[in-house]
């Protein structure tokens, strides 16, 4: 299978890595030129959960016509940069190929349905934990699932789905099929409402949050508003998604969140399509969710860049 993966984040190189080494002609996509030179230049390093760094080539272009048409498109970029890399879409997929994505937060699939259409895409969420220690340096830090599934309006088939879910088994990940992958979606975002903010602020790690009972309580308060609104909306969260969220910060211990990465790294950070999601759907069914909106204007405060320690 050609695969394009477009986003040299944390995620999108640990997936890059490993589906080159299960046997996929692997391409990443990124959009900055001396970011991509410098990725071809020296590859890509791999910490494993065993602490053992090892070296990969990888295959990077930073102009999508440089990597020509692929089977499955992987979206792996910032939720709140969809909608910039989505136009590229239709030039890099075969008419029967696949776009995936596989990011945190609501309304990427939108994005990606306004270039493409809902036909070719499928949804998915990974609750794996890696780090990035540097450009092309990342660190695994720990296990979980990865679900997919066809979301409403897709016609990818049963059949095209269990390939990309074999494809993904042969690189090592563990991957099922998600039958109502919208649920599915809702369920993590619950996870990333309370792990993702909290450790931001904090700067904890994931593992750390539940030894921390102040911080576990905000946890705690923020994933009960998240639930009651998707109850609101009419959908079927699993029940006890603090438990949930216990597992995967078990699970993630030694990870720090993609969300306290970026506030390290004084990047935007997803906190629109996580949290504040949470308060504009809220608002549609009339539920206040303040400490959803309290997390959200307090990020927001720090990727200011006006705080003064580091
Ligand atoms: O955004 C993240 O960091 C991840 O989705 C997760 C699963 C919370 C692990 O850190």
């Amino acid at each position: 299978m050609k695969i394009a993966i477009i986003g040299p984040g944390a995620m999108g190189l640990f997936f890059a890595v490993r589906l080159q080494g299960g046997g996929q002609e692997v391409w990443l996509l990124d959009y900055r030129p001396e970011r991509c030179a410098r990725l071809q230049r020296h590859g890509i390093s791999l910490v494993s959960l065993e602490g053992l760094e090892s070296r990969f080539a990888l295959n990077v272009a930073d102009d999508p016509q440089d990597i020509g048409t692929c089977d499955l498109v992987l979206v792996m970029v910032k939720a709140h940069q969809t909608e910039a890399v989505s136009p590229c879409l239709p030039c890099l997929l075969r008419p029967e190929g696949v776009a995936l994505t596989l990011q945190n937060g609501i309304g990427n699939l939108e994005s990606m349905a306004a270039a493409l259409g809902p036909e070719r895409l499928l949804a998915g969420v990974t609750m794996l934990g890696v780090t990035k220690m540097d450009v092309g340096r990342i660190r695994h830090a720990g296990q979980g699932p990865v679900l997919i599934g066809q979301p409403p309006g897709s016609q990818v088939t049963a059949v095209e789905l269990t390939a990309i879910i074999a494809a993904l088994r042969q690189a090592g990940l563990d991957c099922q099929a998600a039958p109502d992958i919208i649920t599915v979606l809702w369920d993590k975002l619950l996870i990333n409402v309370g792990i993702n903010p909290v450790t931001a602020l904090t700067r904890l790690r994931n593992g750390q949050l539940m030894i921390v009972p102040e911080a576990w309580r905000v946890v705690a308060a923020a994933v009960q508003e998240a639930w009651e609104v998707a109850m609101a909306a009419g959908l079927n969260p699993s029940a006890d998604p603090l438990a949930r969220v216990r597992r995967v910060c078990e699970a993630t211990a030694a990870n720090r969140s993609s969300m306290l990465q970026d506030i390290l790294a004084r990047r935007r950070t997803e906190i629109d399509a996580i949290n504040g999601q949470i308060v504009l759907q809220g608002r549609e069914f009339g539920l206040t969710t303040p400490v959803n909106a309290l997390l959200t204007d307090l990020i927001k405060s720090l990727e200011s860049g006006l705080t003064g320690g580091d």
